[in-house]
């Protein structure tokens, strides 16, 4: 398995199991398999909800000594409630506590946006999210870095940073990330973000890199262009002879991301992992580059507050 080494000397398997949306009921199954059949690297959140259910899967793999604990990487998020820094490692804790492990291997800091810990998962309105200026994202990523002091993490990073966030953090807490977790398919490649994190040292993860079709509906734009179906990657994978999905996979390892495929089914999680090998030849690499729709998947525009959750005009710039 490719691996790439982190800015902290720490190795990150390029490829992952996703388990966002994955339910309970299933995920279990579906960390298992995946870690019987060979993958090394499992993403997870707090806000997914199913973290007990993927440390059960993790537990039980442990036990029957499918991987071990050294060869296996966890990451886990920070989730928006937690920003303050008196917080965050209650948030780790609770991450730890129901993967059941000791450490996570990466630890992210879930979205640049911060939320009043006042009961709700989401806030219901402007007075639920915390202004940047009362508590700089900064603050926050400093305390994760005393998580890494306590042994808790082995690396920490970010996700959902632009170019300019990735910057403002920087330059106020002195510490680069060593990942930035990002939405990265053909219809959202983010070249600038991916030379800036390269010039950095930063590695990019690829989230929801095959559309995330199983997104619920309310998270779904009116004609939403679906990834799998579009007809220059249905051409060429099967010119590559690879699955859509296999494609789309390899493509994003092709450009030097990490890239963390979501499945909850058997058949799937193998045809992922068997992606993970291929060499895209050139030719497909370029055709996919050259797709021109843009689209992004995931992305919360009622926590975009200017002034409040951001400074510019554009949260993603
Ligand atoms: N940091 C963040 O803010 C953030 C945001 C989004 C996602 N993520 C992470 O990234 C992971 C992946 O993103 P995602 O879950 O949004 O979406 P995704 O991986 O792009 O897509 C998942 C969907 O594709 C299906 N699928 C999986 N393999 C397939 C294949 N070979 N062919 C056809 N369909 C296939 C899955 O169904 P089955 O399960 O039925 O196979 C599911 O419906 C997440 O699970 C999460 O861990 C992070």
């Amino acid at each position: 398995m490719k691996t790439f080494t982190l800015n902290d000397g720490n190795l990150l398997p390029a490829f992952g199991l996703g388990t966002w949306k994955s339910q309970p009921g299933e995920v279990n199954d579906a960390v298992k398999e995946a870690l019987r059949i060979g993958y090394t690297h499992i993403d997870c959140a707090w806000i997914y909800l199913n973290e007990d259910e993927v440390g059960s899967g993790l537990q039980a793999a442990l036990a029957e000594a499918l991987i071990q604990r050294e060869d296996l990487f966890v990451t886990s998020k920070l989730w928006n409630t937690f920003h303050d820094p008196a917080d965050v490692e209650q948030g780790c804790r609770q991450t730890l506590t129901a993967l059941g492990l000791e450490y996570l291997d990466l630890y992210l800091m879930h979205w640049p946006v911060a939320f009043r810990d006042d009961g709700n998962l989401m806030p219901e309105d402007e007075s639920g999210f915390i202004p940047l200026s009362e508590l700089p994202l900064s603050k926050t990523f400093a305390a994760m870095a005393t998580l890494k002091e306590k042994g808790l993490v082995k690396s920490i990073g970010v996700s959902n940073f632009s170019v300019s966030k990735l910057e403002k953090l920087i330059a106020e807490c002195g510490i680069v990330p060593a990942v930035n977790q990002v939405e990265l398919h053909p219809y959202n490649p983010q070249p600038e973000l991916m030379a800036y994190c390269a010039d950095k040292g930063i590695v990019l993860t690829a989230y929801s890199p095959l559309g995330s079709a199983d997104r619920p509906d309310s998270m779904k734009g009116a004609d939403e262009p679906p990834l799998l179906n579009n007809q220059v990657v249905l051409a060429t994978a099967e010119q590559e002879g690879l699955t859509p999905g296999q494609l789309l996979i390899a493509w994003a390892l092709t450009r030097g991301t990490s890239v963390i495929p979501k499945s909850v089914n058997a058949g799937r999680i193998a045809e992922n992992l068997a992606a993970a090998d291929h060499e895209l030849s050139i030719a497909a690499r370029q055709v996919l580059d050259e797709i021109e729709l843009r689209y992004r998947y995931v992305s919360p525009s009622g926590w975009f507050i200017p002034g409040v959750t951001y400074e510019g005009q554009d949260f993603w710039a």
